[in-house]
């Protein structure tokens, strides 16, 4: 019971959330099942709504066949209709959209931009809990988790993009989250989406992955590629039941680490979350992933390539792609004339400022009035989504760049 609340906590922090300074008040919730997942509960109606603001639910289908559920918030508290441009936001890995509105309105993004006068779309990415529909496909079949965030980057956001489009007439600015961010960085080099978006605000920023510094993360990518067939049976990802609790719980072992600390060897110490409110989160996170999407980020940790997914095989790789190794998704050729906002931590061990000096380097011709680097020495991974300071620190200055772009 304790090892299965303490990998639930593990499993919210690996691209999401972390809740280290409050891992004590755990041992006195309820025990985070599957079945806790799949209720019937309203975004809009549970925690929109009651806080003063107009909530509509969309469904959008992908070019594969996944429907999800965006989430609008077309007005701010005031009740006066938005005046600004639409803002697309997307969610980390393990993590909805419901991370955008966890905290008070006045610490919470999603609820921010809204009373800023943005028109907010919150996406709910495949397989999580209020997207979990397909035009032929069920969560229980093999196909339905038969994809990494290639197919993220390739079908979610373009599909969430044009339908924003669609519906508002509006180009949009976006703002993603760790693989939110990775989702853009994929699209953008491919010159996708340019014509739709305003700016993008990349928080977290997740591009190169192999100076990460987290000996935990690197032993769990190594685990995960060397059994890889075995993983990929399992399709589906929970991190805090079953298999991958036990598989979280021997990393630790295998370290020799203190398991009480074990959220800040993933994500580095976050400064500034709320540790009063870990039971409300822990109501709602973590979210499935597919354990292909986890093998493809640690193919990023070994190699430090930001590549299409390695079917290792070759013959494989000619089957897919033409080719016998994958093709990369070169940062390069991201655009230097489109605006980017960039957010990150002197503390945050997967975004590491290592690996961030390489994207910034990539981005090296980048137009420097089109391009801002906003470091912060105090903040980790979670810091970003979670920290009751992440206003002042991230949001306000985030929103000053869209109000100029
Ligand atoms: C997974 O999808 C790929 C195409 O992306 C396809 O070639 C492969 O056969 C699929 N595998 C399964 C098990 O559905
Ligand atoms: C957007 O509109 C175009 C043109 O009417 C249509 O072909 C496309 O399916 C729409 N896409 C979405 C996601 O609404
Ligand atoms: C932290 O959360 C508790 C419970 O929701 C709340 O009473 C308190 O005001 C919060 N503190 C800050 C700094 O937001």
């Amino acid at each position: 019971m304790a090892s299965t609340i303490l990998v639930s906590l593990i499993s919210i922090v690996l691209f999401c959330i972390t809740v280290a300074q409050g891992r004590k008040t755990l041992h006195t919730t309820n025990e985070i099942s599957a079945s806790s997942l799949v209720t019937d509960d309203d975004i809009c109606k549970s925690m929109v709504e009651t806080q003063g603001y107009t909530c509509e639910e969309h469904k959008v289908t992908t070019e594969d066949g996944y429907i999800l559920s965006l989430l609008r918030l077309s007005a701010g508290r005031s009740s006066e209709k938005a005046n600004k441009p639409p803002v697309l936001i997307q969610h980390g890995l393990f993590c909805d959209a419901i991370i955008w509105l966890f905290n008070t309105p006045e610490e919470s993004l999603g609820f921010i931009l809204a009373d800023s006068g943005f028109d907010v779309w919150l996406v709910n990415g495949r397989g999580t809990k209020y997207s979990t529909t397909h035009t032929s496909l069920s969560p229980t079949d093999t196909a339905y988790w038969n994809w990494s965030w290639d197919e993220l980057a390739n079908y979610d956001l373009p599909a969430s993009v044009q339908y924003v489009y669609n519906h508002t007439g509006q180009k949009m600015h976006y703002v993603g989250h760790s693989q939110g961010t990775l989702m853009a960085f994929a699209a953008l080099s491919q010159g996708n989406l340019v014509n739709m978006l305003r700016s993008t605000a990349l928080l977290s920023p997740i591009a190169h992955m192999n100076l990460i510094p987290s000996k935990f993360t690197k032993l769990a990518a190594d685990l995960f590629l060397a059994d890889d067939a075995y993983w990929l049976g399992l399709r589906e990802f929970l991190p805090n039941v079953d298999v991958g609790s036990k598989f979280l719980d021997g990393i630790c072992k295998t370290l020799n680490l203190n398991c009480a600390n074990l959220m800040s060897f993933f994500t580095g110490p976050n400064c500034c979350i709320n540790a009063s409110r870990i039971d409300i989160y822990l109501d709602h996170e973590p979210q499935p992933t597919s354990t292909k999407n986890l093998i493809h980020f640690s193919q990023m940790i070994r190699t430090g390539k930001i590549a299409k997914y390695d079917y290792v095989d070759q013959a494989q790789n000619v089957q897919h792609y033409g080719q016998r190794v994958p093709p990369t998704y070169d940062l390069t050729k991201i655009p230097n004339d489109f605006p980017l906002f960039l957010g990150y931590g002197g503390q945050d061990m997967l975004s590491d400022v290592q690996d961030v000096k390489v994207l910034l380097n990539d981005l090296q011709d980048h137009d420097a009035n089109k391009l801002v680097a906003a470091f912060n020495q105090d903040y980790a991974h979670a810091d970003f989504v979670m920290a009751v300071s992440a206003k002042q620190v991230v949001y306000d200055p985030m929103i000053a760049f869209f109000n100029a772009h």
